[in-house]
């Protein structure tokens, strides 16, 4: 049994986030990483059963879809995650294409609930390195044919994503370890009582919050605080429309969301591999009677002439 915290990603996914990981604003990215897959299903025949681990809202399976559609091809497609997963529910807007998968959540890739050499493919997108790979690594092996090929992207240890997340950790870290939220509320409270001048408090609110950025000690690549510096104004604008203690609450919820949302940064942190983890990874595959296919740095740009952005780990192999 895993009884790891799921409560971070529970609510993530429910937000309706298609993936994470890659920023939804870098459109570009995504959009080779999706190619990227879409060569991998190129790989396989008509009558495949593909697995997803860790799948979250599904985008690797949706990728999947909507290329056995378009071949005309008749897959069976299933994606598993720990989290408390209703893709279909989350993100309307894929409906169509996610009704296609089977999904189901508070699986764990350590515990899969399929039967031996089920799946022809097994894919993993910075998923299965967050479980315990002594066991989930032999349970993939497990639910794979004979010939069935397991691919995954991982984090790696010197990815830009990983750099870019352990930054957002740090200015997350920053913030909950600040005195913004008490103080946003006691300001807001003072307000709300109209025991002060509003004008006087709301100019307090507004420094504080700008104090933030200033005074945080690496400006250059602020993101998560400005975020918070948006919600904590506009929860300050909504404060003559809902009752006192609705407008504290909503600052209590920025900080727990804040707070989960720094867990889940430092668990993709902590995730990443060095070359000495994915070597272990390799020798523990190889025991376990894959050949390996491909192993290198998966990196986007350079195709485009644009600069090589590493992105992580990718590994293919087939099991014998
Ligand atoms: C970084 S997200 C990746 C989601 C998706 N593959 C994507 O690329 O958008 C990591 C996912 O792994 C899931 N996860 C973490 N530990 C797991 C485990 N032991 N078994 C199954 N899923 C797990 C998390 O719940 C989360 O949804």
């Amino acid at each position: 049994m895993v009884t790891k915290e799921t409560r971070g990603w529970d609510n993530y996914w429910k937000r309706g986030a298609l993936h994470s990981c890659v920023s939804a604003a870098d459109k570009d990215k995504q959009q080779e990483i999706n190619d990227f897959w879409r060569g991998i299903y190129a790989q396989f025949p008509d009558d495949i059963a593909s697995l997803d681990i860790g799948t979250g809202n599904g985008l690797l399976p949706s990728l999947a879809v909507t290329y056995a559609n378009e071949q005309a091809y008749s897959w069976e497609i299933h994606g598993v995650d720990l989290a408390d997963i209703d893709p279909v529910r989350d993100v309307p807007e894929a409906q169509d294409i996610l009704n296609q998968v089977n999904f189901q959540g508070r699986v764990a890739a350590e515990d899969l609930p399929f039967e031996a050499g089920y799946f022809d493919l097994v894919t993993s997108q910075y998923a299965i390195e967050y479980s315990d790979m002594a066991r989930s690594i032999p349970e993939m092996a497990r639910v794979l044919k004979n010939g069935g090929v397991f691919c995954a992207i991982l984090h790696s240890d010197n990815s830009i994503v990983v750099a870019q997340n352990n930054e957002n950790a740090q200015e997350a870290d920053y913030l909950l370890e600040s005195d913004i939220f008490t103080e946003c509320k006691d300001l807001l409270s003072l307000m709300l009582s109209r025991k002060e001048a509003e004008g006087g408090i709301y100019n307090q609110y507004v420094e504080n919050l700008l104090r933030l950025s200033e005074s945080y000690p690496s400006p250059s690549s602020l993101n998560i605080i400005p975020v918070m510096q948006n919600s904590l104004m506009e929860i300050m604008k909504l404060s003559r429309k809902y009752r006192p203690q609705q407008i504290l609450e909503m600052i209590d919820n920025a900080r727990r969301r804040l707070s989960e949302q720094r867990d889940l940064l430092r668990d993709l942190v902590s995730s990443a591999l060095d070359e000495a983890k994915l070597e272990e990874l390799l020798v523990q595959l190889k025991s376990l009677n894959f050949d390996l296919v491909h192993e290198g740095r998966f990196s986007i740009g350079q195709e485009k002439g644009q600069e090589n952005v590493m992105l992580g780990h990718y590994i293919q192999l087939k099991k014998r």
